[in-house]
């Protein structure tokens, strides 16, 4: 039989506080998680993410944007400047690229074969490239010079020698070379 104050009651009382305790903590990170969810939820409907056009890597060369003419940066109709590039094991296409300086320029993009990727140098530039789906983003090169690009997902034995290069130019040098609808691009010929 306990007697109220007794020490078995004390021990039992600091328990039950102590889990109290725990279980508010655990209550609140649980309700952090969840907003976060909710939150990158509303957030991503409103700027939904970038792989939602689908393409059909099987006709890429043969039809539509993607065809070889057509790869490389331009200026659209509308004013926009698009840089189109295919990558496939183990290259992309075209292997040298060329983007005005100071200029918001679209990224579109797919593969052909299997899931690869690029980052721009050490920019924000940074996107992942899987079959069937054209992936794009927009972003502006503040500087002149030359950026390395090479694939960051490991796509097979020749991965680690697939790369092209990013030059960004003067925002009239490219305007001059690509006002006349031209595809742009520094591969050597
Ligand atoms: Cu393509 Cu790794």
């Amino acid at each position: 039989m306990s007697v109220a104050g007794s020490p078995s009651d004390d021990s039992h009382a600091i328990a039950a506080a102590a889990e109290r305790r725990w279980a508010i903590i655990v209550g609140v990170i649980i309700a952090l998680l969840v907003a976060m969810m909710v939150l990158t939820g509303v957030q991503w409907a409103a700027m939904p993410p970038s792989r939602v056009e689908t393409v059909d890597p099987r006709t890429l060369h043969i039809s539509g944007e993607f065809v070889e003419g057509n790869l490389g940066t331009g200026i659209e109709t509308d004013g926009r400047v698009i840089a189109r590039l295919v990558a496939q094991q183990y290259s992309f296409e075209p292997q040298c690229i060329v983007v005005p300086e100071k200029t918001p320029v679209t990224f579109r993009a797919t593969s052909t074969d299997v899931v690869h990727g690029f980052v721009v140098g050490t920019t924000n530039a940074n996107v992942m490239l899987v079959p069937g789906f054209v992936a794009t983003f927009t972003t502006t090169f503040q500087k002149t010079g030359e950026h390395l690009m090479p694939c960051h997902e490991y796509c097979g034995t020749g991965h680690e020698a697939m790369w092209a290069r990013v030059q960004v130019v003067p925002a009239n040098e490219f305007l001059t070379r690509a006002g006349r609808g031209e595809r742009v691009s520094c591969v050597r010929r």
